[in-house]
């Protein structure tokens, strides 16, 4: 007799599926490598505790932005509006050395913060914590911005959404 294959089963296709429906934000996670502003588009930006200050993203292990951070020691978190699609496109795809071309940003502590975003947070970084293919980057936060009034750049079920602000659920 042979084994009905279990429905329950964490294949990667399945574990994808699950993923797909968790909806995000979208943040550029910045730094300064060599002088330069390099970033990359980042959807696992999450808050570990408000008291201390404490934030997390977890980046490929291969990440130039990642090579960037723990050079420098420090990095930006910058949260998308709905209006920086665009932008979110072309720092999960672009050469590194070409994503800031004509994007607006200034230095805060020697970290780029991006013109426009909806917040952001400039961190120290705490520690890196190894996980798989990954390293958790934890940060301190030492700066942030939340004066912007965008709608959130959300993304979900592989595509980038709006999300409608003042829409009670239920
Ligand atoms: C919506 C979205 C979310 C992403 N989130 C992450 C993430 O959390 N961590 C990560 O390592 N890469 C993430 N990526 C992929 C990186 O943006 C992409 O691999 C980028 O080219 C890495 O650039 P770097 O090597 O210069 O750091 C995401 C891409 C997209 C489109």
């Amino acid at each position: 007799m042979t084994a009905r294959p279990d429905p329950g089963a964490v294949t990667g296709p399945a574990l994808r599926s699950v993923l797909r429906r968790w909806a995000t934000g979208v943040a550029l996670v910045t730094a300064t490598a060599q002088g330069r502003p390099t970033g990359c588009t980042a959807s696992s930006f999450t808050s570990i505790s408000l008291s201390p200050p404490l934030v997390l993203v977890s980046l490929d292990r291969g990440s130039r932005t990642l090579a960037a951070i723990t050079g420098a020691g420090a990095f930006g978190i910058n949260l998308l509006g709905r209006h920086h699609r665009d932008l979110a496109e072309r720092f999960a795809t672009a050469p590194a050395d070409r994503r800031f071309d004509g994007v607006g940003h200034r230095l805060v502590r020697e970290v780029p913060v991006v013109d426009g975003a909806m917040a952001a947070l400039v961190c120290r970084l705490e520690r890196t914590v190894a996980a798989a293919d990954h390293l958790l980057v934890l940060g301190q936060p030492v700066w942030c911005d939340q004066r912007g009034t965008a709608d959130p750049l959300v993304h979900f079920g592989s595509h980038y959404q709006c999300l409608a602000v003042g829409t009670p659920s239920g």
